[in-house]
C-alpha cells in the first residue's frame, strides 16, 4: 500500500515499522480512531439493561488498547460520550458518568503499568469535579508512559473541536492571514497526535456522528456490524488488515 507519511521511515525497530518494511499490505496505521458503537443492543440481546453493555464496553476497551498496542499502533483515539450524549436519559447519562470513576479506579493501574498514556479531550466544564479530578489523576499518572497513547473523547464534538480553536484565535486577536490549517490544528483538541490514519465504527451504523471532523479527514474509513461489547482481537486484525489494502493518496494521483 502506498503510505505517504515522511515520519515512517524514522520511527526505530517498533512492530509498526517492522510491518512497514514488510512490504506492500503490511503497514500499521499509527492512529487508530474507533466509536464504539453497539452496547445498549449488546445488552438487550442479553436481556439486560443498557448500562450493562456499557460496562462490558469498558472491559473491552482496556482489551482492545493492549490489542492496538501489541500490533504497533501508537495512538488510539475513542469516542466515549458525546457532546450530544446528553440528549439520552438521565438515568443513562449519570450511569456514564459515573462508569467513568469506577473503570478508572479499576483499570488506571493496570493501564499505567502496561505503558499507556491515557489523554482526554473534550469540553471538562460541564462535567462534575469529581469526574474532572479522576481525568486528572489519569493524565498525570500517566503522563510518562510511552507504549501507546489512549485518548478518551468525552463530552467532545467534532464541531465542538473546531469552535473552540477559532475561539482561541479570537481571544488571541489573531489576524485573519495568520489563521490557517496548521494553526487550527496546533489548537485543537488532539494537536499533540498525528491525523487518525485509521476510523473504525463498529455497531453497523454508518455514520462519523461528529467525532474527529477535522482530524479525520484523510482516515480510512471501517465500518463492521461487530457490537463494541464483541470487538477483539479478531475483529481488529480484520480492520488492520483492510487498511494495509488501501490505497492512500491524499489527495494526490499515483505516478
Ligand atoms: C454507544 O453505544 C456507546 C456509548 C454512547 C458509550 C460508549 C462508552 C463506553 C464503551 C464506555 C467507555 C467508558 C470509559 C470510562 C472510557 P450505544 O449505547 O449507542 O449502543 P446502541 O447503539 O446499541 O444503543
Amino acid at each position: 500500500m502506498a503510505v505517504v507519511e515522511p515520519s515512517a521511515a524514522a520511527r526505530g525497530s517498533s512492530p509498526r515499522t517492522q510491518a512497514a518494511a514488510d512490504g506492500e499490505g503490511t503497514a500499521v496505521p499509527r492512529h487508530v480512531a474507533v466509536v464504539m458503537d453497539g452496547n445498549g443492543r449488546w445488552a438487550r440481546k442479553r436481556m439486560m439493561p443498557r448500562f450493562f453493555g456499557h460496562k462490558a464496553g469498558v472491559d473491552t476497551l482496556v482489551r482492545t488498547v493492549d490489542t492496538f498496542a501489541a500490533r504497533g499502533v501508537e495512538y488510539l483515539t475513542v469516542f466515549a460520550f458525546s457532546s450530544e450524549n446528553w440528549k439520552r436519559p438521565s438515568e443513562e447519562v449519570s450511569g456514564l458518568m459515573s462508569l467513568v470513576l469506577v473503570a478508572v479506579a479499576k483499570y488506571l493501574s493496570k493501564l499505567a503499568g502496561d505503558g499507556v498514556r491515557i489523554r482526554i479531550i473534550g469540553d471538562r466544564s460541564q462535567v462534575s469535579d469529581k469526574l474532572r479530578r479522576a481525568w486528572e489523576d489519569a493524565e498525570s499518572r500517566t503522563a510518562h508512559n510511552t507504549r501507546i497513547t489512549l485518548s478518551v473523547a468525552f463530552n467532545y464534538g467534532g464541531r465542538w473541536d473546531v469552535v473552540q480553536a477559532c475561539r482561541q484565535a479570537l481571544a488571541q486577536r489573531l489576524a485573519p492571514e495568520q489563521l490557517d490549517e496548521a494553526w487550527l490544528g496546533r489548537h485543537m483538541a488532539l494537536a499533540f497526535a498525528p491525523d487518525p490514519d485509521l476510523f473504525i465504527r463498529t455497531g453497523g451504523e454508518m455514520r462519523i456522528s461528529n467525532f474527529l471532523l477535522w482530524q479525520a479527514a484523510y482516515a480510512e474509513l471501517f465500518f463492521t456490524d461487530c457490537l463494541w461489547p464483541d470487538f477483539g482481537a479478531a475483529e481488529i486484525d480484520a480492520a488492520l488488515a483492510t487498511y494495509a489494502r488501501r490505497d492512500r493518496r491524499f489527495g494526490a494521483i499515483k505516478p
